[in-house]
């Protein structure tokens, strides 16, 4: 369960012009809303900043908001926190989480990292405060490479807990890590199989991946990158169609961005909408204005994990210049 200001349920009447009430919120409490490309477009076109985890957690450091408005999941939000730890930040959703940060329970992990005492343990964002306060490195899909690229080559290292990213790490550094079997639910639902016949069906279309897929997805794709990483290649590419395989919620802003291009979300295994993060779109545009009028949910942490939590994102920040 995370942790929170515990508050009753408030109802109130929704306003008839939402995006003008959040914008006169933001005025009043001098709030800055940040946005991951997985939210719902409403909340992607109101937002003050949208981008993806290196990013947000840049913005998050340098804001000079009183309040930030983390239109995301808890991790992200925590993470935002833990960088600011006497401004109020709020969570349109407590219970918006990460199937990938679940995969990694402390007391677990605590074990695991008993257990290979001389390694460095550098811990993908999408992991909980208790982890990260365990990690001596945090690093997104932006900047993975890059920072484990700047260790030294004897350096042991257990890479936490995307099993799927930690593989696509060490096949493009060279390097063997120990890896903790965390992964995405949503990066795992996509159909290597219904894919390649989609692709069929669209011969012209390049297949881009978030590397959170399986490598039985990332095979097949020209370029592989974080959301922002692959907003970036669809910009620049000469080609007019892709299949993206990552939250179709990113979507939104490609067209924005390259309107004349064509984006078809790589498909799910099963008959279901289950590419769509059901975490992230529990934010709601409804819920973001409710969380700012009334202040509530507020994201917290544990005092004695602050300290811990806040070295090794210090570290990644530093390490990302
Ligand atoms: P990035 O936006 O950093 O690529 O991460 C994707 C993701 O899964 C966030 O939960
Ligand atoms: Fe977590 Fe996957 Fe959702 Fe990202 S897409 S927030 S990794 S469950």
């Amino acid at each position: 369960m995370f942790a929170t200001a515990s508050v009753s349920p408030v109802q109130t009447a929704l306003p008839k012009d939402l995006f003008g009430a959040i914008e006169q919120l933001k005025k009043d409490l001098n709030a800055v809303v940040l946005a991951h490309y997985y939210q719902e477009p409403d909340i992607q076109d109101m937002a003050d900043y949208i981008g993806d985890s290196l990013g947000l957690s840049q913005q998050a450091a340098s804001t000079e908001a009183d309040v930030i408005v983390f239109a995301g999941v808890h991790f992200m939000a925590e993470t935002a926190k833990i960088l600011n730890p006497d401004k109020l930040v709020l969570l349109p959703d407590l219970d918006a989480g990460c199937s990938l940060a679940d995969s990694c329970p402390p007391d677990e992990f605590a074990r695991f990292k008993q257990a290979h005492p001389d390694h460095l343990v550098i811990s993908y964002i999408n992991c909980t405060a208790e982890i990260k306060a365990m990690s001596d490195l945090i690093c997104t899909s932006s900047n993975a490479v890059k920072l484990v690229n700047q260790l030294p080559a004897e350096q042991k290292i257990i890479f936490a807990p995307d099993r799927n990213l930690g593989r696509y790490v060490m096949e493009q550094t060279g390097r063997d890590m120990v890896l903790w079997q965390g992964s995405c639910i949503v990066h795992e639902t996509f159909s290597e199989k219904k894919m390649l016949q989609l692709r069929m069906a669209h011969p012209d279309a390049e297949i881009i991946a978030h590397p959170e897929c399986e490598q039985t997805v990332l095979r097949h794709a020209s370029f592989i990158g974080s959301t922002t990483a692959l907003l970036g290649y669809v910009q620049q590419s000469e080609n007019e169609q892709f299949i993206v395989a990552t939250e179709p919620g990113i979507i939104h802003q490609m067209e924005k961005q390259v309107p004349r291009k064509h984006f078809i979300p790589a498909p799910p295994e099963a008959n279901c909408a289950c590419n769509e993060c059901p975490y992230m779109r529990l934010n709601t545009l409804e819920k973001l204005y409710l969380a700012m009028k009334h202040k509530t949910p507020e994201v917290t942490i544990p005092q004695e994990i602050q300290a811990d939590a806040l070295a090794p994102i210090v570290r990644m920040l530093e390490m990302s210049r």
